[in-house]
């Protein structure tokens, strides 16, 4: 029996749309089982947030499966922790997808290595931004050669904090992936080059005042920006409070606020912006996990 614990994960973070991604501090646990025959998934509580159709840790766990007919394993699949929250930009589905293939692997004697289980992922996802620093941990770039995945970790500065906004309502990746445009003219694209290049080297230079500037992108967030309510004002009330810098985490709708150290006043001025928004918002203060998804073996 094992235990897989994957982290949540930010994607984009401005201007590196589908590129790139940090593993964030806040996790889902489920416990893999082999059973002779049976094959069951069990919810936290008896709860069933989703139809078996609808799970992306069962599917992705049976797409490994369905790589090997001649092997008939039964298993039992617990969801023990759900921390990341469903829609809200977090890399939930990413989190699903590694959870079920990490499981899958784990039934099959681990035959797969981590890097063929980042292109299963990439492919069952759509786009490595997500599920590479899911499975890695830290801030990774990715991209696609050739079908597979192409990746490189970059250092983030220790003392950043992630001020993570998450509103009660969700956002479907495909409704905020259908509002952007299907080109952009050479000007946007040269604007998202120069900002993406400059943040890469800003943070591994620790050299904050670039931060803001960088973190501006023309491909994404201002089309995105209309589907969250308030999110424009929330990006706004951040820079007033000296924030390193702002943006959409993932396809949102969570915000994310970068501050230096514990970021107390950021927390306290800004929670209390918050608490006056027709929608629930809530504030979270993460780190950066470094792990990635990790399985301890359980004895039974
Ligand atoms: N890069 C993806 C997007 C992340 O922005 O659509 C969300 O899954």
């Amino acid at each position: 029996m094992i235990k897989i614990k994957v982290p949540a994960t930010t994607a984009n973070v401005g201007p590196g749309f589908d590129t790139i991604g940090i593993a964030l501090d806040l996790y889902n646990t489920i416990t893999v089982k082999k059973e002779s025959e049976k094959r069951e998934f069990l919810w936290p509580d008896g709860s069933e947030p989703f139809p078996p159709k609808e799970n992306l840790i069962l599917q992705s766990c049976q797409y490994m499966l369905d790589k090997h007919p001649d092997i008939n394993i039964g298993f039992s699949i617990q969801m023990d922790e759900c921390n990341i929250p469903i829609s809200r930009g977090l890399g939930s589905s990413a989190a699903a997808i590694v959870s079920g293939l990490y499981a899958a692997n784990y039934l099959l004697d681990n035959r797969y290595a981590k890097e063929e289980i980042i292109n299963f992922a990439t492919e069952l996802e759509g786009h490595p931004d997500n599920v590479v620093p899911a499975i890695l941990g830290g801030m990774v770039i990715s991209t696609t050669e050739n079908e597979s995945v192409l990746f490189s970790s970059v250092t983030f500065p220790d003392d950043l904090i992630f001020n993570v906004m998450i509103p009660d309502f969700k956002l479907s990746t495909s409704l905020a992936r259908s509002v952007l445009p299907d080109s952009y003219s050479r000007k946007d694209c040269i604007m998202n080059i120069s900002r993406v290049s400059l943040l890469i080297n800003s943070l591994v230079t620790k050299d904050y005042e670039k931060i803001r500037p960088s973190l501006q992108d023309v491909i994404h967030q201002p089309y995105r920006l209309a589907l969250i309510n308030d999110g424009g004002s929330i990006m706004e009330k951040s820079k007033s409070l000296h924030a390193v810098g702002e943006f959409i985490s993932g396809a949102g709708p969570t915000l994310i606020a970068l501050t230096q150290d514990s970021g107390k006043h950021f927390k306290e001025a800004m929670s209390q912006y918050l608490s006056n928004l027709s929608d629930d918002w809530r504030l979270e203060q993460v780190r950066i996990s470094l792990d990635g998804t990790t399985s301890e073996v359980i004895y039974e």
